[in-house]
């Protein structure tokens, strides 16, 4: 059914771009701007950004824009009028609707028609198990058994599908559905004497997306059948709107708690993800038996980047927990594991024990990801120095996924005291690693980024400014100096003689003498004024306040203090990882050690260039000469940058 134009204008003129964005990205103040982690490709660091005043969004990463419309279209996957109709709905702009005739009914996209009778069904469902004799003393005396109550059963849409072979399909076909239709979306299978419901006898679980529509079923059988002659639970087979590697049992509900407690639990089963919810916990989603896949890492990714997965204490559950986990790190996100005692899966878990023992348990049995694993494989090769040495490698190839090279050193030293070797021999084997994924990764460009196609008018797009080389690493440092300068740690300094002593230290002094004493400078004026006034507050031991910055005369200085302030550090962060850093104090001092050296590298690597570029112009033998012994100079510079660092550098 066409929306009439001066309908669709009004529609998007209400709809606020920021609204409809934070509904499925977490967004962040950003002056006048909002940014967020961007939902179109991955990353760490957020580069998507949304303009009110504009009532556009676009991403700096990979370039995706436009407006509201065209956000939910390339976000749910909806067709253009779709959009429109959720924006309609969102913003109670009445669309004129009308008794579909049948030319219409025949016009709408083959989507909508799927989830207009997922709609449908899930309705008779849940009318059948509240409304009918059967309904009432199978479906719903199954859900009463197992300890269900009502608010669960009614939240999550919880049916039941009679017994009878063609009971749901007839009613369909009564409705109008057509065979084809039933057949297509997995309602219904074509058997020998017709169609008849692929879920007759079973209680139903509908599956829903982000916004609550459900693209698919679950069915589970009532009882337990020895032969095996039909599984326990039948699911929906793939359809145009149900893409099983997309979706998470759970989602709709648990999305709200997950932005909140910033994080997600991960459960395997459509019980245990109603259990959680029941008893109280509600940050939880399920892979529904199937092992996880990117897409709904990325899918939990837009709202935490804390995962913690929940397994059943037998052999399978461990195993399960370790397959799959190398890719969540390698989206950078911090993943735990919690193993449930022998016998339980989250279901029997949190239905026989009170909520705080539960909540308890989670929170001491949980552990870091490569300490889990690390552990677990330990344990498997004792004493056995084949199975210790693929070990080892296997542990390394972990660490080597972890897109952030500071929690990757970390992984090795933690690492290094579990399987008591040196850090150089871990160290020397994840290069070796990050040397092969690097050349690997310099093939063909990787992630084509797609075409801009904005959907309404053409619109003005902010300009990227060109910043020169380092400046995010000395932002990295600035921010560093203004959060946490007049902070005090201990460094291990050595003399002359080799004799080491203690020093106590300000952050800002252990950045600036480090600098300072390599001769470098920032490129960024404003950076440079920032530093140089710490460095006369060290001399005069006397450290400005934040005030003094965020309201600088110089309006670059309060501006960028004002930026970076906003957004500190969590300094519990590394405690959260379960990493080795003790104190505060070594968190500061590891924060402005990596900073530094991050920042040392990028700087000496332009060096690097331009001494290559000199040489290829060189013709003075004594030039050359010199020349050559910079390159030489900078390349052992560089070489022990990156063994703190723990990264390879690029040949
Ligand atoms: P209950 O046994 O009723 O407590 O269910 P459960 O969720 O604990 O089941 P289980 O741990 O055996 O399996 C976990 C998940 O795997 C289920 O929730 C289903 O999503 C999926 N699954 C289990 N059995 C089957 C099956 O026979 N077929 C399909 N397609 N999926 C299954
Ligand atoms: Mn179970």
């Amino acid at each position: 059914m066409a929306i009439p134009r001066e309908i669709v204008e009004q529609i998007l003129q209400a709809a606020r771009i920021e609204e409809v964005v934070s509904e499925f990205v977490t967004l962040k103040k950003r002056g006048a701007n909002l940014i967020g982690c961007c939902p179109f490709h991955n990353e760490k660091t957020p580069s998507f950004n949304v303009n009110p005043a504009r009532n556009i969004f676009k991403c700096f990463g990979c370039g995706k824009a436009g407006d509201s419309a065209k956000f939910l279209m390339e976000h749910e996957h909806l067709t253009y009028p779709e959009a429109l109709r959720y924006l309609a709905k969102k913003y109670n702009i009445k669309i004129e609707e009308r008794e579909a005739t049948a030319e219409e009914i025949a016009a709408q996209t083959e989507r909508e028609r799927m989830f207009n009778i997922n709609e449908f069904a899930d309705k008779y469902f849940v009318d059948t198990l509240w409304n009918t004799e059967e309904g009432k003393t199978i479906g719903l005396e199954y859900f009463r058994e197992r300890g269900f109550l009502n608010p669960i059963i009614e939240q999550f849409h919880l049916g039941y599908s009679p017994a009878k072979w063609d009971a749901f399909t007839e009613y369909a076909k009564q409705n109008g559905y057509s065979d084809e239709l039933l057949e297509k979306i997995g309602l219904s299978i074509k058997g020998n004497k017709g169609l008849y419901d692929r879920y007759h006898g079973r209680v139903m679980f509908p599956i829903q997306n982000l916004t609550g529509k459900v693209i698919g079923f679950g069915g589970r059988i009532l009882v337990n059948d020895p032969e095996k002659k039909s599984p326990k639970y039948q699911n929906s087979p793939e359809s145009e709107i149900y893409d099983k590697k997309q979706t998470l049992y759970g989602i709709f509900q648990a999305r709200s708690a997950i932005a909140k407690l910033d994080e997600c639990i991960l459960v395997e089963g459509y019980f245990d993800v109603l259990r959680m919810h029941q008893v109280g916990i509600e940050n939880v989603v399920a892979s529904s038996g199937t092992s996880l896949t990117i897409e709904q890492i990325r899918l939990v990714k837009r709202y935490t980047s804390n995962i913690t997965m929940l397994y059943d204490g037998d052999a399978a559950g461990i195993h399960a927990a370790i397959r799959g986990t190398d890719m969540i790190l390698a989206e950078g996100m911090n993943v735990r594991v919690v193993v449930l005692p022998p016998e339980h899966d989250p279901d029997t878990f949190a239905k026989d024990f009170p909520l705080d023992y539960v909540q308890n348990y989670l929170k001491t049995n949980a552990k870091d990801f490569i300490r889990f694993k690390t552990e677990l494989l330990m344990k498997d090769a004792e004493n056995d120095p084949i199975k210790r040495g693929q070990m080892v490698r296997d542990i390394v190839e972990t660490i080597s996924v972890v897109p952030d090279s500071i929690f990757r050193i970390s992984y090795v030293k933690e690492c290094s005291r579990l399987l008591d070797m040196p850090e150089q021999t871990l160290i020397n084997e994840l290069n070796k690693l990050l040397r092969v994924k690097f050349k690997k990764s310099l093939g063909p460009e990787g992630d084509s980024v797609p075409e801009v196609n904005v959907v309404s008018e053409k619109q003005e797009e902010p300009i990227e400014e060109q910043l020169p080389a380092g400046y995010y690493q000395e932002r990295e440092l600035v921010k560093q100096l203004l959060l946490y300068g007049s902070k005090i740690i201990t460094d291990e300094r050595e003399e002359e003689d080799g004799t080491k002593i203690l020093e106590q230290l300000t952050v800002a002094q252990f950045i600036i003498d480090d600098l300072k004493m390599n001769g470098f400078l920032f490129k960024d004026p404003i950076n440079q004024k920032i530093f140089d006034i710490f460095d006369r507050a060290i001399d005069e031991n006397n450290f400005p306040d934040n005030q003094f910055f965020v309201s600088n005369e110089d309006a670059g200085i309060a501006n960028l203090a004002a930026d970076l302030l906003s957004t500190p550090y969590r300094l519990d962060g590394w405690k959260n990882k379960g990493i080795f850093v003790k104190t505060e104090e070594d968190v500061l001092k590891i924060n402005a050690l990596m900073s530094i050296e991050r920042y040392k590298d990028l700087i000496l690597e332009e060096r690097c260039k331009q001494v290559e570029e000199e040489l290829k112009t060189a013709t003075d033998e004594a030039d050359i000469l010199i020349l050559l012994k910079q390159k030489k100079n900078l390349d052992v510079l560089r070489t022990q940058i990156n063994r703190e660092l723990g990264i390879v550098i690029a040949k």
